[in-house]
């Protein structure tokens, strides 16, 4: 009994309320209906975890060496329309489980330094949970992360910095900024580029969680062999 109060009270479930929340009532107008319906589904998701036993997890710790950009991130609130759910990212931000996530390779080389994923709740989470995952996530300044996909929904949602951002395979990139919702549906191609400052988003996962990102050198050709991004073994 005491130790549910606690996981109800734990500044992971509190930003995992305040996502649902801004999810829930973020206008939906630059969206596709069928972005809508995913960007609803994770809010109902999201609510319905924060209500389950969900234990703590202390796994071994690695090098993340784009946490350096975090003292910069904190202090580098928003729009006012993200205010609450910054201050329960700032207050999660050393709550959160963070890796590199990827195997340095030649596809993730370029940016993986730049790159911090922090899971809160999810199976490698701080929380464990095997339906969602929900993090933070710091992306360096002048970086690229490549096109790729997975079976899984995605959202990403900016809480500082600016990026643009590509959603399908060759389309144009376009300005994100704070307070803006990406959603990536399954298998769809997506990909960001940042510009002078560090970017911190809150993320998520749902749908087919155990599968593998994939990329293609052309995400467009379908007849070339898909691959796969080498993750980090936790
Ligand atoms: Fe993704």
């Amino acid at each position: 009994m005491a130790q549910s109060l606690i996981r109800k009270q734990h500044p992971i479930v509190t930003l995992a309320k305040e996502t649902a929340k801004y999810l829930n009532n973020a206008s939906s107008e630059a969206n596709s209906s069928q972005s809508r319906r995913v960007q609803l589904a994770f809010a109902k998701e999201i609510e319905a975890v924060c209500q389950k036993d969900l234990p703590e997890q202390w796994p071994t710790e690695s090098e993340v060496r784009a946490l350096r950009f975090a003292p910069q991130l904190i202090g580098n609130q928003g729009p006012s329309a993200t205010a609450s759910l910054y201050q329960a990212a700032r207050t999660a931000l050393g709550w959160v489980r963070w890796t590199e996530f990827y195997e340095e390779d030649h596809w993730s080389r370029s940016f993986l330094p730049n790159f911090a994923n922090g899971e809160g709740i999810g199976p490698d989470g701080r929380l464990y949970n095997e339906e969602i995952i929900l993090g933070l996530f710091i992306f360096g300044p002048d970086s690229h992360y490549p096109a790729h996909a997975h079976p899984a929904e995605e959202f990403y949602l900016i809480l500082s910095g600016d990026a643009a951002w590509q959603i399908g395979a060759n389309t144009p990139y376009t300005a994100k900024s704070p307070g803006d919702i990406m959603i990536h549906q399954r298998n769809e191609s997506h990909s960001f580029k940042t510009g002078d400052d560090p970017m911190f988003c809150v993320f998520g996962w749902r749908g087919e969680m155990g599968a593998p990102s994939w990329y293609r050198d052309d995400m467009s050709d379908e007849t070339e062999e898909k691959k796969f991004a080498a993750i980090k073994k936790s």
